[in-house]
C-alpha cells in the first residue's frame, strides 16, 4: 500500500484501549486522536495532518488527562464518533427525517472507500455483473460469483450495513433453496442483509427468509432481472395499473418486514407516495428526491462505465480520466526509461558491494 508511510507509522483502524476523554469528537477537532506521543514525539505527523494542529490536541488533551495511550492515530474525519449501521438504525433514520446513503462496492479497496466516506449502506449490487464482469445484462451473473465480490466488500467495510444483492436464478424456483442461498450471503460473505426484486408476489418468500433470520431488502419498480419480461429498461408506475401495482407491492413488502426498499426508475410522484405511505425506509434511484434515501452505482458517479449515464445519474468524479492519464505516464516513462530512477531502485548494501566490486576485478585479471 503505497500511503506516503503514514500507514506504516500510524494503524489507521486501531481502536483505543484508553477511556474516552472529555470532549472526544469535539467537532472542532476533525482527527480522532487515538494516541498522543505519537504526535508529540514526531512532529512529522503534523504536516500530514493539516489542517488540524498539535496545538488543538495539547488544548484538548493535554499530557495531564491520563489513561494509557498508544501510538495510533486515526486520521478519519469525524464530527460524532460513528456508529454502526443496523437494520433498526435506517427505520430510525426514516422516523427522523434523515437522509439515508447507500452507495455499491464490489470489492474490499472500493467499499473501504466508501465505508470511510461515512456512506450508510454498501450495496454489493448485481450491477457487478456490467460493471465488474463485463456482462451484457444481470442475468448472467451467479451466485457464486456474487458471493466472491460480497466477501471481498465485507473485509473492507466496518461501519456501514452490508446488503447483499441474490442474483438472478438464486430465490425464484424454490423457498428453501432460496433460504439457504441466502444464508450463504450472510454465514459465507459477511452480508447482514440480502436483497430481493420483486413486489408482493414475492412476498411470502420474503417472510420466510425473514423467518430464518435473514433481514430482506425490497427492490421494486425498474427491476433489471425482469428486463425480458419488462422488454428494456423503462420507467414503471407510469399510468394508473402501474401506479396501482407499485402501491400493492410497497405495501406488501412493508408487512412482509423489509429492511428497506429500494424504489428504481419510477417517477417521482409515485416514490413521493409509497415514501409516505410505508413504515420501511425507501432507497430511491432514478426515484427523484423524495425517498428516504438515495443510491448509486459507485462506477455512474465516477464515470466507469463505458456508456452515457442514465438522466438520474450524476457523475461525481471521472475517473477514467485519472485513471488513463495514469496508466499513459507510465507506458510514457517506461518507454523512455525515465520509470524507475535509481532512488527507486534497491542497492546492494556497501560491503557486498565492494565484496563484488573485488571479485569482478579478480576475474577481470584472469581475462587479461
Ligand atoms: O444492482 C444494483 O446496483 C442495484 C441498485 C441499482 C439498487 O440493485
Amino acid at each position: 500500500m503505497t500511503n506516503g508511510g503514514i500507514e506504516q507509522e500510524l494503524n489507521l483502524r486501531r481502536k483505543p484501549s484508553f477511556a474516552r476523554p472529555a470532549g472526544w469528537g469535539h467537532p472542532s477537532l476533525r482527527v480522532q486522536i487515538w494516541g498522543l506521543n505519537a504526535l508529540s514525539t514526531n512532529p512529522g505527523f503534523a504536516s500530514k495532518i493539516a489542517p488540524w494542529s498539535i496545538q488543538d490536541v495539547d488544548r484538548l488533551y493535554p499530557p495531564s488527562c491520563g489513561g494509557a495511550l498508544e501510538d495510533i492515530v486515526s486520521l478519519v474525519p469525524i464530527g460524532e464518533p460513528r456508529q454502526k449501521i443496523t437494520v433498526a438504525s435506517l427505520r430510525d433514520r426514516k422516523l427522523h427525517h434523515q437522509p439515508i446513503t447507500c452507495l455499491t462496492a464490489y470489492d474490499y479497496s472500493s467499499a473501504r472507500l466508501v465505508d470511510e466516506a461515512g456512506v450508510d449502506i454498501v450495496l454489493v449490487g448485481d450491477s457487478l455483473a456490467q460493471t465488474m464482469l463485463g456482462y451484457e445484462n444481470t442475468l448472467s451473473v451467479t451466485l457464486e460469483e456474487m458471493l466472491h465480490h460480497t466477501r471481498a466488500a465485507h473485509r473492507g467495510v466496518k461501519h456501514a450495513l452490508l446488503v447483499g444483492d441474490m442474483p438472478f436464478g438464486s430465490y425464484q424456483a424454490d423457498v428453501n433453496e432460496a433460504i439457504r442461498n441466502a444464508a450463504r450471503f450472510v454465514k459465507e460473505a459477511g452480508a447482514e442483509v440480502v436483497k430481493v426484486e420483486g413486489g408482493e408476489k414475492r412476498a411470502d418468500l420474503i417472510r420466510r427468509i425473514i423467518d430464518a433470520e435473514i433481514p430482506v431488502a425490497g427492490h421494486i419498480g425498474l427491476t433489471p432481472q425482469s428486463v425480458n419480461v419488462m422488454g428494456g429498461y423503462k420507467v414503471q408506475g407510469k399510468n394508473l395499473s402501474g401506479i396501482e401495482q407499485l402501491m400493492r407491492d410497497a405495501v406488501a413488502l412493508d408487512r412482509a418486514g423489509v429492511a428497506c426498499i429500494y424504489l428504481e426508475g419510477i417517477p417521482r410522484e409515485v416514490a413521493a407516495m409509497i415514501t409516505a405511505e410505508v413504515a420501511t425506509p425507501t432507497i430511491g434511484i432514478g426515484a427523484g428526491p423524495d425517498c428516504d434515501g438515495q443510491v448509486l452505482v459507485f462506477h455512474d458517479i465516477l464515470n466507469l462505465t463505458f456508456a452515457p449515464p442514465a438522466k438520474f445519474v450524476r457523475r461525481y468524479g471521472d475517473a477514467a480520466a485519472l485513471i488513463t492519464d495514469a496508466v499513459q505516464a507510465f507506458r510514457a516513462d517506461v518507454d523512455t526509461r525515465l520509470y524507475p530512477s535509481d532512488a527507486e531502485s534497491y542497492h546492494l548494501p556497501k560491503e557486498t558491494r565492494t565484496a563484488l566490486e573485488t571479485v569482478l576485478e579478480r576475474k577481470r585479471a584472469m581475462r587479461r
